[in-house]
């Protein structure tokens, strides 16, 4: 197998998007990617697009060859596929972009990821997105991906000692941290009580533990690592890959306040990068619900399980502390375009290793891993990547 390395990425800022297409902002991750990379049409062998639902948000399928067009790729009659997991999709489609360049088939390969969930209105977002939960034993019911995380932190409070306060602290943190990115949906500052005193969604979720509806998109550029030095004088290899699935539905798990996808694509990713959790400097972890932040770094294996909660009172994720967690501002306040969050998490890490992430760049930062999770934890990715 061949080493990989970032060698470009281009962001669109996060957010409400209305003066925006779906076409604009796919053209503008790619091209400003493409641009970081330096390299031309010619150079690109595949195009990948992770995007969950693009169909009912848009009304447009078939997006792998639109992505192609936009980027003014069609006389090229490069390959272009779409790829699928929920909000998995964007890391996804980096994983298969990797595995091919990795097998050898693919030298240079192009990774977006979109979504523009805005141009539906609030409550039809919310049904498209439980169409990735079990739709016979949860959506149909009526529980929202609001109401499962709410049934995850409910037992991980009765189990663990879990409180509200501890789960708001990581919105506080990241909100505190989303404003120092120019690309996040919310780059402001949230006290405490402001998130305890929210409008409660699901308890203990309140609007403020949830992260936002949004539109955007992420592109990297990934290379051969024994190539990428002919594009770039700071390539950033993906040391490790891991992907794992699980049950759709929350009661088939063997414990939900542990999404064992997680665990078993993260075992996966360490494994091949020979690493451990202690020698991870920084992570972007997937929060689209306080508590998803909570049970992400206790089942990467940075904190016990069940002591989540108490490692935030430590502040041990802030950016002063020893495993500065969603540096971007994460899905909270960085915003969550569903299928260009796994891609945006592999833009952020590329950032902080080059050294290019101004005022939230990590200190000394050197490896780094990015945890993506499709639906509640049916589909996991965890990728951790090394500067070259
Ligand atoms: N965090 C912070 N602020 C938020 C927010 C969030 N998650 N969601 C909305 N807001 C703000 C809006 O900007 C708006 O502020 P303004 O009045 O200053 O313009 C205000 O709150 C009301 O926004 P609105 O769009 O009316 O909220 P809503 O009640 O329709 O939606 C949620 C709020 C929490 C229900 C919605 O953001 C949501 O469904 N989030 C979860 C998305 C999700 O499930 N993703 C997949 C995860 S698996």
């Amino acid at each position: 197998m061949r080493d990989v390395a970032v060698i470009g990425v281009g962001l669109t800022k996060f957010g409400e998007l209305w003066d925006k297409s779906f076409r604009q902002l796919i053209a503008e991750a790619g091209s400003k990617a493409i641009l970081d990379a330096k390299i031309e049409g010619k150079d690109i062998d595949a195009l990948y697009v992770g995007s969950m639902s693009s169909g009912r948000f848009v009304d447009q399928e078939h997006i792998g060859a639109l992505v192609a067009e936009v980027s003014g790729f069609s006389q090229l009659h490069i390959p272009a596929t779409r790829v699928e997991g929920a909000c998995a999709s964007g890391s996804l489609a980096i994983r298969e972009g990797y595995l091919s360049i990795a097998s050898g088939i693919n030298d240079v390969v192009v990774v977006g990821g979109i979504e523009k969930m805005n141009d539906v209105g609030g409550s039809e977002a919310t049904d498209i997105l439980a169409a990735a939960s079990d739709q016979e034993w949860e959506a149909f019911f009526g529980a929202t991906f609001p109401g499962i995380y709410a049934m995850i932190a409910t037992r991980h409070m009765h189990e663990y000692g879990t409180t509200k306060q501890q789960l708001a602290q990581v919105a506080v943190k990241n909100h505190a941290n989303g404003v120092n990115n120019p690309y996040a949906q919310y780059q402001s500052a949230i006290s405490l009580e402001s998130v305890m005193k929210a409008t409660m969604v699901a308890y203990p979720l309140g609007l403020m533990d949830c992260s936002p509806v949004s539109d955007g998109a992420a592109s990297v550029v990934l290379c051969a690592a024994d190539k990428a030095k002919k594009f770039t004088d700071k390539p950033v290899k993906i040391i490790g890959s891991g992907q794992a699935s699980d049950t759709l539905a929350l009661h088939g798990r063997r414990d939900i306040c542990t999404l064992d996808a997680t665990v078993h694509a993260a075992k996966m990713a360490y494994n091949q990068a020979n690493v451990t959790p202690k020698d991870i400097d920084f992570a972007e972890v997937h929060d689209c619900f306080t508590i998803a932040e909570i049970c992400a770094i206790e089942d990467l294996g940075f904190i016990e399980k069940g002591k989540g909660g108490t490692a935030i009172d430590n502040k041990i994720t802030t950016m002063d502390g020893s495993l500065p967690v969603n540096t971007s501002g994460g899905l909270k306040a960085k915003g969550h375009p569903v299928g260009a969050t796994g891609v945006a998490q592999i833009v952020e890490l590329t950032l902080q290793l080059r050294n290019e992430a101004g005022k939230r760049q990590v200190k000394d930062a050197r490896i780094g891993l990015a945890h993506n999770v499709g639906g509640s934890g049916a589909t996991c990715v965890v990728h951790i990547m090394e500067g070259m």
